[in-house]
C-alpha cells in the first residue's frame, strides 16, 4: 500500500512514514504515520486497509473536510493546504467494544498559524473511533491552535479504575506538557476535572493564539511546568550567572507562552513530558507508571527566507536553507546535537553527493525527509555542506530576516543550555512516577538516570533525557531503560526502590518486553547505536 496515495494531495509532493506498528482489528489494518512538520506537509488522516486485499476501507479526516464535524474550526480552504494532525505515536484498541483511540499531533506549520486561525480540530486531540467504520465517537482536544509543537506523543493506555465504589473502563493519555488526561473510555467524559484557563497572547503579526487552554486539575503534572530564577542551574557561580542572564533575555510567561521574535522559553519543551514510550499500568492496583523529560528549549519565530533571492550563490542559498531546516537538530555550527544527531562538518568525506541527496530527500531513521524541498534547494544544501563557511552561517543565523511573510522557528528544538553543554535548569532532567489512578494521587516520584558530567560537578540524582517507556509485572517489578546513561533498571513497583541495573552497549531508547518460552521468563530490549556499538542491537535477559 502506498501511504502517499488517497490523501487528496499530489503523492509525489509529500511523505508519510509509519512510525508505529498500527492496529489490527478483525480484517482491518489501521494506521497513521509521521508527516512533515513544515508548510506543505501531508494531512495526518487515519486510514484502515483490508488485511487481505490491501484495499482502503475507511479514512478518518483528522483535518475535516467541508460538511464534517470540526470543519468550522479552520479557515474554509485550510483542509486543502494544512497538514499534520497526524497519529505518529501509535494508537490503542478496545477490541471488545471495537473502539480505537488515536492521539494526534499538531497541525502544520508547527510554530506559526496565521493560515489556520481557529481551534484546529482534531489537532492535538485524542479521537475515539469506531474501529469498523472510522466514525468518530468522541474526542478531546488537549491544546487549541497549537503553536508549540506539543504533539500527543504516545499511545494512550487502557485501564479499569475504581471511583466511588464503581469500576470504570478508562483511557489515560500522556502528553508533552506533563498533563495526564484520564477519560471514561466509552463516553469521553474526563474522570478528573479539566478547566479552561486563560493563557498568554501571541505578539507575532498575523498570529491569533487561542485565548484559553485545558488544564487537568488531577493528577498533578508529572513534569515541571513553570520556571523561576530559583530553578536555574547553580553548578558554579559563573554558570548560575550565565543562566540568569539567558533566562532574563528570553520571553517567558509560563506554560503556553507563544513563541515570538525575541526568543521564547518553551517549557516543558517539545521533548518534555512523555515521548513515544508512553505509560505502563498495573491492573492489580490501578497504578500508572510514567517517565518524563524536563526540556527547556528556545523558540525564535522570524520571517523567513524561503525563496532564493535573484543571483544568490548555491552556497549562500544552501546556508539559509540550512538555518531554517537543519540547524535546530544538527547545530548552528554543524556540530551535531543531542540523542546522537550526527555532526555534519565532515559529512562530505563520508557520503557522496548522490548519497547526500537521497539522505536529505528521503530521510533515514530519526532524520526527517525533505521531499517537499525542490531539488534545486537540496543541491544548494549539498554545495553548502561541501564548502560551508561556518562563520557566515552563524552570522546568517543571527540576522535571518524578512523577504516573505511566512514565519519560521529559526531556533526550533534548540536547548536552553549553558556553556558547559548541560541544561540551564537544576536537575532532575528526567523523572519516573507512580500515580494511583483511582485517586489521582502520586505514590512516588524519582529522578531517572544519572548524568556523569553533572555528577562530577556536584549534582547527584540528576535524571537524564529518556526516550522509551516502562513495563510492569505482576511479580512487582517496574522495568525501564530509556536513559541517556545507557542503563536498564528495575525498580520495586510499590516503593520505587532500585533493585537491579545493567549497563547496555548503548542507550535503550525503546520500551522493553517480557515473554515466557519453555517455562523460562525473558526480558528483551532494543538498543540504539552507541560508542561501542555502531549498529545497535537487541538484547535479551532471562531468569535462571
Ligand atoms: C529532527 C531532527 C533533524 C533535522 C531537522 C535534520 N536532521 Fe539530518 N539527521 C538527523 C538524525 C537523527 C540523523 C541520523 C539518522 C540516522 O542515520 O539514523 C541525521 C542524519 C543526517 C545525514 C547523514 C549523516 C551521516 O553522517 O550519515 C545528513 C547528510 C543530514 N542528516 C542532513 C540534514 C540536512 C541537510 C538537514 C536539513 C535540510 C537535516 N539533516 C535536518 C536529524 C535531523
Amino acid at each position: 500500500m502506498d501511504l502517499n496515495k488517497n490523501l487528496g494531495v499530489d503523492p509525489d509532493s509529500i511523505w508519510v512514514r509509519p512510525t508505529s506498528p498500527g492496529i489490527i482489528y478483525k480484517d482491518l489494518f489501521i494506521i497513521g504515520g509521521e508527516v512533515s512538520e513544515v508548510y506543505g506537509a501531508a494531512p495526518g488522516h487515519i486510514r484502515a486497509y483490508d488485511t487481505r486485499s490491501g484495499e482502503l476501507v475507511w479514512t478518518f479526516h483528522t483535518i475535516p473536510h467541508p460538511g464534517e464535524d470540526g470543519y468550522e474550526t479552520w479557515p474554509p480552504e485550510a483542509y486543502k493546504y494544512v497538514g499534520g494532525a497526524n497519529n505518529w505515536g501509535g494508537m490503542c484498541l478496545d477490541e471488545e467494544r471495537g473502539m480505537v483511540y488515536a492521539p494526534l499531533g499538531s497541525p502544520t506549520y508547527d510554530f506559526y498559524g496565521s493560515d489556520r486561525h481557529g481551534e484546529n480540530l482534531f489537532g492535538n486531540s485524542i479521537v475515539a473511533l469506531d474501529a469498523a467504520t472510522g466514525e468518530r465517537i468522541w474526542h478531546f482536544q488537549t491544546i487549541h491552535h497549537d503553536i508549540w509543537d506539543y504533539d500527543l506523543p504516545a499511545p494512550p493506555t487502557l485501564i479499569t479504575l475504581r471511583q466511588a465504589g464503581k469500576d470504570i473502563d478508562a483511557v489515560a493519555l500522556p502528553s508533552k506538557v506533563g498533563f495526564l488526561y484520564v477519560f471514561d473510555r466509552v463516553t469521553g467524559q474526563p474522570l478528573f476535572p479539566i478547566e479552561e484557563r486563560p493563557v498568554p497572547t501571541s505578539r507575532i503579526p498575523g498570529e491569533q493564539s487561542w485565548p484559553t487552554q485545558p488544564f487537568p486539575l488531577k493528577p498533578d503534572p508529572y513534569a515541571r511546568q513553570y520556571l523561576t530564577i530559583r530553578d536555574l542551574a547553580n553548578r558554579s557561580p559563573e554558570l548560575h550567572q550565565e543562566a540568569i542572564e539567558k533566562f532574563q533575555s528570553l520571553h517567558y510567561e509560563g506554560l503556553f507562552t507563544p513563541p515570538d521574535q525575541q526568543g521564547t522559553l518553551l517549557f516543558p519543551g517539545t521533548r518534555g513530558g512523555s515521548e513515544w514510550g508512553g505509560a505502563a499500568v498495573d491492573p492489580y492496583t490501578g497504578w500508572l507508571f510514567i517517565n518524563a523529560n524536563e526540556s527547556p528549549e528556545v523558540a525564535t519565530v522570524r520571517q523567513s527566507v524561503s525563496d532564493r533571492p535573484a543571483g544568490q550563490s548555491d552556497a549562500a542559498f544552501g546556508a539559509s536553507l540550512y538555518s531554517i531546516h537543519c540547524s535546530g537538530c544538527h547545530g548552528v555550527k554543524l556540530e551535531g546535537g543531542l540523542a546522537d544527531i550526527p555532526a555534519l562538518n565532515e559529512v562530505t568525506t563520508r557520503l557522496t553527493p548522490p548519497e547526500l541527496f537521497t539522505r536529505i530527500k528521503e530521510g533515514n531513521g530519526r532524520m526527517p525527509s525533505f521531499a517537499h524541498l525542490p531539488n534545486e534547494a537540496i543541491k544548494a544544501l549539498i554545495v553548502f555542506l561541501e564548502n560551508g563557511n561556518i562563520d557566515e552561517q552563524v552570522k546568517r543565523h543571527e540576522t535571518l530576516s524578512s523577504t516573505t511573510n511566512d514565519f519560521r522557528n529559526t531556533t526550533a528544538y534548540s536547548f536552553f543550555n549553558l556553556s558547559d553543554g548541560l541544561q540551564a535548569i537544576k536537575p532532575p532532567w528526567g523523572t519516573l512516577h507512580a500515580i494511583d489512578l483511582n485517586s489521582g494521587e502520586f505514590k512516588w516520584s524519582i529522578p531517572l538516570g544519572a548524568h556523569e558530567g553533572a555528577r562530577q560537578a556536584g549534582d547527584t540524582a540528576t535524571g537524564t533525557y529518556n526516550y522509551g517507556g516502562p513495563i510492569v509485572t505482576a511479580g512487582g517489578l517496574l522495568i525501564i531503560a530509556a536513559t541517556k546513561d545507557e542503563k536498564m533498571r528495575i525498580f520495586n513497583k510499590t516503593t520505587g526502590e532500585l533493585i537491579w541495573e545493567y549497563t547496555l552497549p548503548g542507550p535503550g531508547y525503546a520500551s522493553p518486553s517480557t515473554y515466557m518460552h519453555d517455562g523460562r521468563q525473558y526480558l528483551v530490549i532494543s538498543v540504539t547505536q552507541g560508542k561501542e556499538q555502531p549498529e545497535g542491537s537487541i538484547i535479551a535477559f532471562a531468569l535462571p
